[in-house]
């Protein structure tokens, strides 16, 4: 008996452990103060997105929370206020699946806005299904939406400069392989849509993103706008919301005791955007607030060149 109250307590005690210290993982500890700074953060009524809102908001910055629904954009804007005490935050309409949408936000923005100090790109889907210009639904939001927002907006990160460019990427990039014939064909990374061909499009589209912060920082030498790619860690966010059912039984297991809150997920994010000292590690890739090694093929030369050229045909740039 006495065992047994002993093991149980030890295991409560290693389980509160391993959450305190593994789960909730290491914090942003910048105390920078962004008063006369102006952040635009993507997919931000909701998730890490929203919490990252609120802490840049709360350092004093102007923040403009581009999100694709009016309605849950201001009723996040209202909430980030309340939270973070400041009036500076502000709804901008942007729809990552759609590129007209991305130049009107681009236009928009640059009418109204003098500066430009951090542009974080945060927004992502988990979906099947295909943009408004026939791109398939992951690889035009994840990747060409954002790959066009940043294009259209390094005038005023460079004019603004010291200014950083975030993406959220995530470990799944790990298993992600980009198919060059496919993405020419369809206009998409893969097809199908088992759960299987999801994931794996889901993990390509966001070894886009660590791609494309590889040759963004060689296209942006000498300007001080720096870039840098980032997983979250796992968190409890809507961003299961497409998931099928059995897939989100067995996760609601786990994901109370193993997932971060989304203000615990928002810590990297802030970590790029806001230590000071960061420069020298501009294209690099960050979990856990801390800097980490990727895999050849997410730093390939080539293929991030190759990437980066389809794109600004796909998107009308060049
Ligand atoms: N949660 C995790 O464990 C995890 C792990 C690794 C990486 N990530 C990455 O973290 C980022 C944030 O995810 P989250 O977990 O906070 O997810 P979330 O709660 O689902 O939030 C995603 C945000 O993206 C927005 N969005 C989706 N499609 C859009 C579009 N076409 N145009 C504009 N905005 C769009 C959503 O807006 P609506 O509300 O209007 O749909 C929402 O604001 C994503 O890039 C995701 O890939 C998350
Ligand atoms: C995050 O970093 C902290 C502090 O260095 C460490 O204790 C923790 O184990 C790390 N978490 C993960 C998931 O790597
Ligand atoms: C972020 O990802 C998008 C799409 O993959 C890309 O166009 C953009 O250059 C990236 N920016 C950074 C800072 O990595
Ligand atoms: C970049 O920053 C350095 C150090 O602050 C400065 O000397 C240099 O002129 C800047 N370069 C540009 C292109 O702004």
């Amino acid at each position: 008996m006495s065992c047994f109250l002993i093991c149980g307590a030890l295991f409560v005690a290693a389980a509160y452990v391993y959450h305190e210290i593994i789960v909730k993982g290491k914090r942003c500890t910048s105390n920078v103060k962004l008063h006369g700074k102006t952040a635009i953060v993507t997919g931000s009524n909701t998730g890490i997105g929203k919490r990252t809102a609120v802490d840049l908001a709360r350092r004093g910055a102007r923040v403009i929370m581009a999100c694709r629904s009016r309605e849950r954009g201001e009723a996040a804007v209202s909430d980030v206020k309340k939270e973070s005490g400041s009036s500076n935050v502000v709804f901008m309409p942007l729809d990552l699946s759609s590129l007209k949408s991305v130049r009107d936000f681009a236009e928009n923005f640059l009418k109204s806005e003098p500066r430009l100090d951090l542009l974080i790109n945060n927004a992502g889907v988990y979906s099947d299904g295909r943009t408004e210009d026939g791109f398939g639904m992951m690889f035009g939001v994840n990747h060409l939406g954002h790959f066009l927002l940043t294009n259209l907006l390094l005038p005023p990160l460079k004019e603004s400069a010291p200014s950083r460019v975030i993406n959220v990427s995530s470990a799944a990039h790990n298993v992600g392989l980009i198919d060059f014939d496919c993405l020419n064909k369809h206009r998409t990374l893969r097809l199908g849509s088992t759960t299987s061909d999801l994931v794996k499009i889901y993990a390509a589209s966001k070894l886009c993103n660590v791609l494309f912060t590889h040759e963004l920082h060689k296209r942006l030498q000498g300007t001080n706008v720096t870039c840098f790619s980032l997983h979250p860690g796992a968190i409890n966010t809507e961003f299961d919301r497409n998931f099928p059912l059995s897939i989100l039984i067995i996760f609601g297991l786990v994901r109370w005791f193993f997932f971060k809150t989304p203000e615990q997920g928002c810590q990297t994010t802030l970590h790029c955007a806001l230590q000071p000292g960061l420069e020298p590690l501009s294209g690099r890739y960050f979990s856990n607030c801390t800097v980490r090694n990727v895999y050849a093929k997410a730093r390939d030369d080539a293929t991030a060149k190759k990437l980066w050229e389809l794109s600004e045909r796909m998107c009308g740039l060049q």
